[in-house]
């Protein structure tokens, strides 16, 4: 190590916090950058890092016309979205880990990233970015500290977390933090030009070590897999502080409605990856609703905890949305699209000879010619797609018209009901109650969704996702539906659980339900039945609305066969369901809760009745 070296290994001196500076130190010494770089989250070094993205050019500036102040960056076509098979969780046991996450031992482990990180970052600038997940000093945030190679991360992380110097200032001389070391995994040699996007296309890990809350994650600059505070911390790792300190850490969007009496509710949804979360966050009633309000406060993860009132508070630990781009639009979410229209960075989207931006579903047709994700000329008979299908926007939570009042409360928000829902074009109706909380913990356990792009892997097939939570729990899966029934017996006021549905199909593969706005009718019989104003039918699954329970005005159009259609519950469809539910279920040995098991008994019971 040279004197240069030496010297700007060293913290500033604003840095008081021993640990955390010994850390850096050790990690620089361990990767080896040419500089190091602690993050103030300032606007002038999210400028001046956003020019030396666009010299490099990993980030294209866009028309400050059409899209001020906002970039477009192209991955490389191997690094586009979250790696599940690379995920790990190296807990001390294996049985810790459960049977749906990737262990490997830790010793082992620890082996082999100190062999990558080993040199990793030569060439490259180190950045340290310190940041909080909720607001700064809320009883229910966490920090955590990413060092990372990529410039991208950082602007990205700018975004998604509080960032920067005021998270030093609150960590003090001993504050706790989360460890999350990123590389891209392209060490730079002396001389040679960088490319716009450094990963590694041979080794990709994402590693979590429950036992020291520590997160590593290697050769990706993409999204969950490189923004280390969103899946990493808040589900994976966040996950295990729930469990051990008595609240909830899940992958849900919270959402305010307010009916035309003033009354108002907050209401927690799962769904998995790419279901439509962020639409429905930001959902515009339609007009014959007038009077109701539907407010933000996030659209992908809940840190939810007991309040000293019996209830459920929760807050949304990301201060912005890394959305997905295809679909989203002025019909499907015109609150999104307004959260666009300036400051954003677009990743993996096409551009328009204007310099704007465009990706399939935006506009009914497409321009007539693009430069798509890849960088190479497209029209709409290039029979690709111009935008891959999991490309993202990163936009500040702050610019969304619809955030509700509380989005920034350090309490969280009161939580009245818990919605788990999958994409699945059969099978399931469009709402269903669970009379109880162990009933709902069934439901939302045995959640199934058919895959979407937003991992990598085949798309379109029904996979088991417990509360949308199959890739973000970071334990033993059997324990974590343990623990949701466990916490649910420390309030007195528990949140109604629901199963919705969206997307199923008719014979002609067709959507039966419309959807976006139209979902406001289902959110409407949830937040009365909380109130104990709605009525509902006792079915084999739970209670569902018959067409009567359901409001229909200003969509008369959609008649009652149709929605016997929606709800209908098949005898065979559900003999297979259930088949799946026990494959889940029999992974788990001796860590299936027994009130799981008496409810899938007593459900194949009512079915078979
Ligand atoms: C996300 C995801 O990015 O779930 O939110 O993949
Ligand atoms: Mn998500």
């Amino acid at each position: 190590m040279d004197r240069q070296s030496t010297n700007i290994f060293k913290a500033p001196s604003y840095v008081r916090h021993v640990r955390l500076r010994e850390w850096v130190a050790e990690m620089a010494r361990l990767t080896k950058p040419a500089r190091v770089v602690w993050c103030d989250g300032s606007q002038e070094e999210y400028d001046r890092l956003c020019d030396e993205l666009v010299s490099a050019g990993t980030f294209l500036k866009l028309n400050e016309k059409l899209r001020p102040y906002s970039y477009l960056a192209r991955s490389h076509p191997t690094d586009v979205a979250r790696m599940e098979d690379r995920t790990f969780i190296c807990s001390a046991k294996k049985d810790d880990a459960g049977p749906t996450n990737n262990w490997v031992d830790p010793g082992e482990m620890r082996g082999t990233l100190n062999h990558l990180f080993d040199g990793c970052m030569r060439g490259r600038t180190m950045y340290v970015v310190p940041f909080s997940m909720g607001p700064i000093g809320s009883h229910i945030a966490q920090v955590g500290v990413e060092i990372s190679d990529s410039a991208y991360v950082v602007v990205n992380m700018r975004m998604m977390t509080r960032m920067g110097r005021p998270v030093v200032d609150h960590l003090g001389v001993d504050g706790a933090f989360v460890p999350c070391l990123h590389s891209v995994g392209a060490p730079l040699p002396l001389g040679q030009k960088d490319v716009p996007w450094p990963c590694n296309d041979n080794e990709k890990w994402i590693v979590h070590f429950p036992e020291t809350r520590e997160i590593w994650s290697f050769g990706s600059g993409y999204g969950g897999n490189a923004l280390l505070g969103k899946k990493c911390l808040a589900l994976r790792i966040a996950s295990i502080m729930a469990r051990d300190e008595g609240w909830l850490a899940e992958h849900m969007l919270i959402l305010g409605v307010e009916s035309p009496k003033g009354e108002k509710h907050y209401v927690s949804a799962a769904f998995p990856s790419a279901c439509g979360k962020t639409n429905f966050a930001m959902l515009i009633p339609p007009k014959s609703y007038a009077g109701w309000k539907i407010t933000t406060v996030g659209e992908d993860i809940a840190w939810i905890k007991p309040g000293k009132d019996g209830r459920f508070y929760a807050i949304n630990p990301e201060a912005g949305f890394f959305g997905v781009a295809p679909g989203t639009s002025e019909a499907t979410n015109p609150n999104a699209m307004k959260t666009l229209r300036s400051n954003v960075i677009f990743t993996n989207v096409a551009l328009t000879p204007e310099g704007d931006v465009w990706w399939e579903g935006m506009t009914e047709t497409p321009p007539p010619e693009l430069i798509d994700w890849q960088g190479n000329d497209w029209t709409p008979s290039s029979g690709r797609l111009a935008a891959h299908a999991n490309a993202r926007f990163t936009v500040p939570a702050a610019q969304c018209p619809s955030m509700d009042p509380k989005w920034e409360d350090p309490d969280g928000v009161p939580i009245s009901a818990f919605l788990f829902g999958g994409r699945r074009s059969s099978t399931v109706p469009l709402v269903v109650e669970a009379p109880t909380w162990e009933d709902g913990v069934y439901m939302a356990a045995t959640l199934g969704s058919e895959t979407t792009a937003a991992i990598t892997g085949k798309v379109g097939v029904v996979r088991r996702d417990p509360m949308a939570m199959l890739a973000f729990c970071g334990y033993n899966i059997g324990d974590y539906f343990a623990h949701w029934l466990k916490v649910g017996k420390t309030v007195n006021r528990v949140p109604r659980i629901f199963r919705v549905n969206w997307f199923r199909r008719d014979a002609a593969g067709k959507f039966i339900w419309p959807g976006f706005s139209e979902n406001m009718r289902v959110l409407q019989w949830i937040v009365e039945r909380c109130e104990g104003s709605a009525e509902g039918s006792a079915t084999a699954l739970g209670i569902m609305p018959r067409y009567e329970d359901l409001s229909w005005s200003g969509l008369e159009k959609f008649t009652r066969d149709q929605y016997a259609e929606l709800s209908e519950v098949e005898h065979d469809a559900w003999a297979e369901e259930l088949h799946s539910h026990d494959e889940l279920l029999g992974k788990l040995g001796s860590h299936l809760p027994r009130e799981l098991e008496t409810r899938r008994t007593l459900l194949h019971e009512k079915l078979a009745a």
